[in-house]
């Protein structure tokens, strides 16, 4: 059996957490490999709901879960994490919990710079998590941040902050934030090293070992395609890859590692915050759509933008990042739909083109060119067999396949984790 990498098709919230809480069964270990604190995957099992940011979402079968080099962590968004799911009766320890020691921190100066940015672009702003993740990752790829390895080692903390703090006090001053003095931040720091510590440690040495042991790794993708900093909607995308590629730069594993991608794609469309979205439904179907799939955030609690499933979109996702078989999640949306949309090809400038053009003019000005499907009147709310599907269903699954050039390996029917038709088990490729 191989491995497993769970990725974001469309912009986010496709239900990755879900599927991979299901998936978790059968790995070893769990890895994140991007993004951080602006992720939210919700798992329901029985009458417990968990909603992790940051913590993989293994920890509910109590798999080894490591938060990988490439995720950027917030400390004390992490150890309030841990209290909260112990709350919730999960057991978090050393054991099954590894923060990589090359990981970065985000640090409360990344936050208010996000949220100083965003007050001040108004209607310009990204619609971002407020998390402080574009900033920690710019302090990232300038070579000014604070790692997890350096919070045991005072004489280097103490110039790492000097020097990340001067390149942040002149860009405070010009938002108009308070200074932070190296006391205080030296402070904060000291406090959170020791609560941290124990699960710091070189996590790629635990991947390697578990690779080397013909261990199954299963890797947490966060946000999606089309909120990667290259092939996303840019800007209005996160701030990391999260492709499938970034599995391997992002955990400190090679590249053949990431093994079978599984692309996650709602059977609708849905995004958060701003930015082009040519399938979007302003209108009441798009209103029930929401209320239907209950589509608020899990992190900001914002309502989340409503559509029909963008086959354009999402075939250039599956080209994109090489994905080898889909999740169509969240099927039980559609029940009582009387007529179902697909986007099949975009209308620009009285052309009809079949992939969304990286300018964002152009992606603001494509129009949805559909195709009408019929809708069912019968159930998939919580079916569990490919038989127990209405005809219309099956027909619209199929015709999703086929448009989108990548085969379906579950359908995923509610929220319970055992609302899920398995059709090809993707450890075994
Ligand atoms: P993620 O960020 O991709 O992990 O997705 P989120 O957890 O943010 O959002 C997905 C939401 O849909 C969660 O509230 C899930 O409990 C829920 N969900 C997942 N799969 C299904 C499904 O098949 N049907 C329904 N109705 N809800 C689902
Ligand atoms: P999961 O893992 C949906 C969106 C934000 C905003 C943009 C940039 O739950 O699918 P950021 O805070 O990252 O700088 O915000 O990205 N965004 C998400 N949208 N699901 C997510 O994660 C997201 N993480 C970030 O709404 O548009
Ligand atoms: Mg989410």
């Amino acid at each position: 059996m191989g491995n497993v990498t769970v990725i974001g098709a469309q912009w986010g919230d496709e239900g990755k957490g879900k599927v991979i809480d299901w998936l978790a069964d059968r790995a070893d270990v769990v890895v994140r490999f991007q993004g951080g604190n602006n992720a939210g995957h919700t798992i329901v099992v029985g009458n417990n709901e968990y909603k992790f940011s940051l913590l993989p979402s293994g920890v509910v079968q109590g798999k080894l879960s490591i938060i990988g080099n490439g995720v950027v962590v917030d400390p004390w968004s992490l150890l309030d994490e841990i209290e909260r799911v112990r709350g919730q009766g999960l057991t978090i320890t050393p054991e099954i919990l590894a923060v990589a020691d090359n990981a970065c921190l985000v640090l409360p100066l990344h936050r208010d710079l996000d949220a100083a940015r965003e007050a001040r672009a108004g209607a310009g702003r990204i619609g971002t998590t407020g998390r402080g993740i574009g900033p920690a990752y710019e302090d990232k790829v300038g070579r000014r941040a604070i790692r997890f390895c350096d919070l045991g080692d005072e004489a280097a903390l103490e110039s790492k902050i000097s020097r990340l703090l001067a390149h942040h006090e002149p860009l405070r001053r010009g938002l108009d934030l308070p200074e932070v003095t190296p006391d205080a931040l030296l402070a904060m720091l000291r406090q959170v090293a020791p609560k941290v510590a124990p699960y710091v440690r070189p996590a790629w040495r635990e991947l390697d070992r578990a690779i080397r042991d013909n261990r199954q790794v299963l890797f947490e993708g966060a946000q999606a395609v089309m909120l990667d900093v290259d092939h996303g909607t840019y800007p209005f995308v996160t701030s990391s890859n999260t492709v499938a590629g970034q599995a391997a730069a992002g955990a400190g594993v090679g590249p053949s590692a990431a093994g079978f991608v599984l692309g996650i794609v709602k059977a609708y469309t849905t995004r958060v915050g701003e930015g082009p979205f040519p399938a979007e439904l302003k209108d009441a179907t798009g209103e029930k759509l929401g209320e239907r799939g209950r589509e608020f955030g899990t992190v900001t609690g914002r309502k989340r933008r409503c559509g029909w499933f963008d086959a354009v979109l999402v075939r250039q996702s599956v080209a994109i990042a090489g994905i080898d078989g889909i999740v169509l999640t969240k099927l039980d949306v559609l029940d009582g739909f009387e007529t179902l949309k697909i986007c099949v090809g975009y209308r620009l400038r009285g052309e009809t083109i079949d992939y969304l053009p990286a300018s964002l003019a152009d992606q603001a000005a494509v129009e949805p060119v559909w195709e009408e499907i019929e809708g069912w009147s019968g159930q998939t709310h919580r079916a569990r067999s490919w038989k127990d599907l209405p005809a219309a269903a099956v027909k619209y699954v199929r015709r999703i396949e086929e448009l989108i050039g990548a085969q379906i390996a579950f359908v995923t029917t509610g929220p319970e984790r055992a609302d899920i038709i398995m059709m090809r088990d993707p450890f075994r490729g």
